[in-house]
């Protein structure tokens, strides 16, 4: 049974797309089979890997107009054991079409899609774009668990609470088994006082739901979260996830853990 994850929060710039690319390198190097989705119109997942956009002819949006089989939209990435779905900025156009389907098949799209090719897989990551669309409604619906990247900067819980109460709205609707699988704080930095209150008010509110590195985690120490790094910044330009431009550099070490807790089930 393959396990479909999306990495959400409406918020940019937290950390959702160098997740996304990330942890499904390192659920791959750990010799698990795994598509990446790209549901972000902005496409940085996909550039991530270093297609652009004349390397191929159709994208995500071909597979949810229904132009397409998602199967004939996967490509493959120079790393072995991942596959990915690509996007493109027309993805944008996407919502409006739904608008003439009745409510349960437009927040179902991706998720009939994903069943047709399910098997093949172990892991299938969903990144989403900067929204609580339709889009996002399809890869959560689609998905068994969410990770939450939550940014270790000011304002790092503010529009927590609406993602929360849409996650509990589709549980209730479209979608009964999905779970927060983590909260994932990001770009963390020691440096930083105001980053160390993030992680420490994380601590205190959501200790269970923080990944860890080993079982009955107790000390701080043993949970899971990803440093400010700039090789992960970097690594986009070479059209590589960060396990393939520097393995040993905390950022990519991190990616590596979170696979780890995420094959182990380990959260704390
Ligand atoms: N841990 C990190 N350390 C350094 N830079 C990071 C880290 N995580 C993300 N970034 C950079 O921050 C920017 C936003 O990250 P991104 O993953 O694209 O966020 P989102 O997908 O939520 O918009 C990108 O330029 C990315 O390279
Ligand atoms: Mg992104």
């Amino acid at each position: 049974m393959s396990e479909i994850i999306t990495i959400a929060n409406q918020k940019g710039g937290v950390g959702k797309t160098t997740t996304a690319v990330n942890l499904a390198a390192s659920l791959a190097v750990a010799e698990k089979k795994v598509l990446l989705i790209d549901a972000d119109p902005q496409a940085n997942a996909t550039t991530h890997y270093g297609f652009h956009r004349n390397d191929y002819e159709y994208n995500i949006y071909h597979a949810l107009t229904g132009i397409k089989k998602l199967s004939d939209v996967v490509l493959q990435t120079s790393v072995a054991n991942l596959d990915i779905v690509p996007s493109n900025i027309g993805l944008v156009g996407v919502e409006k079409e739904f608008y003439d389907k009745d409510v349960e098949s437009r927040e179902l799209v991706l998720k009939k899609q994903i069943k047709t090719i399910q098997s093949k897989y172990d892991y299938i990551i969903i990144d989403s774009p900067p929204a609580l669309g339709l889009i996002t409604i399809n890869a959560l619906g689609a998905s068994n668990s969410v990770i939450i990247p939550i940014q270790c900067e000011f304002f790092a819980l503010e529009g927590l609470a609406q993602l929360l109460n849409t996650i509990k709205l589709i549980k209730k609707t479209i979608n009964p088994k999905l779970n927060i699988k983590g909260f994932l704080p990001t770009m963390y930095s020691s440096a930083n006082n105001l980053s160390k209150q993030v992680y420490a008010d994380l601590m205190q509110h959501f200790k269970n739901k923080l990944f860890t590195l080993k079982e009955d985690a107790i000390s701080e120490e043993d949970f899971i979260y990803i440093p400010r790094n700039v090789k992960l910044a970097e690594s986009p330009s070479f059209g590589k996830p960060v396990i393939m431009y520097d393995v040993k550099s905390i950022g990519s070490i991190a990616y590596q853990n979170l696979a780890g807790a995420i094959v182990g089930a380990r959260v704390g």
